[in-house]
């Protein structure tokens, strides 16, 4: 069975999709891992991030190598675990830039096709991937939350991991990053057919609880 989770940063995607993957007993694809790990190349390179052809050549030489478990997924970028230095605000920042180099999305579209033959039943989560990289999947879900709460969220979880920053600057990170970032998925997330959940005003629990229910009444393919 294969189960696609797209959303913006903070719609709860993340928690979700590992929530899900991890009660459903299947692996989780984390497909923004896989850009922010560009992301982290690009920045240990030095380049500027606004050079296209710059950020490509990175992707190609990258090496990735990605753990998909029920509960994380683990990436290596060239044999090191980045697992969690792709999460800080700067990779966040540098992020948007490699998402919308449109020969780099190829790129790492054609590799997450590739792990999901590998992996065959899985959960995963983005943003294209219910619209672009699994349209036959079984159950596509679009979570979707206000700029408030969703700016609440992420500070809880960097605050969490000790990062030093104010809800303002998480807010005023994501703005940005919706701005850069919204030409290049919005059209994406609203693939048709997905089901769409606002959040805003749920826990995780509901959200999680809403998931499953919609999944057991799928047939599968
Ligand atoms: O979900 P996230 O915050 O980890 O995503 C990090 C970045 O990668 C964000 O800028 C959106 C982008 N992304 C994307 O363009 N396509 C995906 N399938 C996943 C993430």
């Amino acid at each position: 069975m294969i189960i696609t989770i797209d959303g913006p940063a903070g719609s709860g995607k993340s928690t979700a999709a590992r929530k899900l993957a991890a009660r459903l007993e299947l692996p989780y694809l984390d497909t923004g891992a896989m850009y922010r790990a560009i992301a982290y190349a690009v920045i240990a390179s030095g380049i500027d991030m606004k050079d296209e052809a710059a950020l490509l050549k990175i992707a190609q030489l990258t090496e990735l190598q990605l753990d998909c478990g029920p509960t994380f997924t683990r990436v290596q970028v060239d044999g090191h675990d980045v697992s969690e230095a792709i999460r800080s605000m700067d990779v966040s920042a540098v992020t948007p830039y490699v998402a919308r180099c449109q020969a780099i999305r190829d790129l790492l579209v054609k590799r997450q096709q590739q792990i999901g033959r590998e992996l065959g039943s899985f959960v995963t989560e983005g943003r294209d991937q219910g619209s672009v990289v699994f349209p036959n999947a079984d159950k596509r879900f679009v979570l979707e939350a206000g700029l408030e709460a969703r700016a609440l969220r992420r500070f809880q979880e960097l605050t969490a991991d000790a990062e030093d920053v104010t809800i303002e600057q998480v807010r005023e990170n994501l703005q940005a990053r919706d701005h850069v970032d919204s030409k290049q998925w919005e059209p994406l997330l609203n693939s048709g057919n997905a089901e769409v959940i606002d959040t805003t005003h749920m826990s995780i629990h509901n959200v999680i609880d809403h998931l499953v229910a919609a999944v057991s009444k799928t047939p599968t393919k």
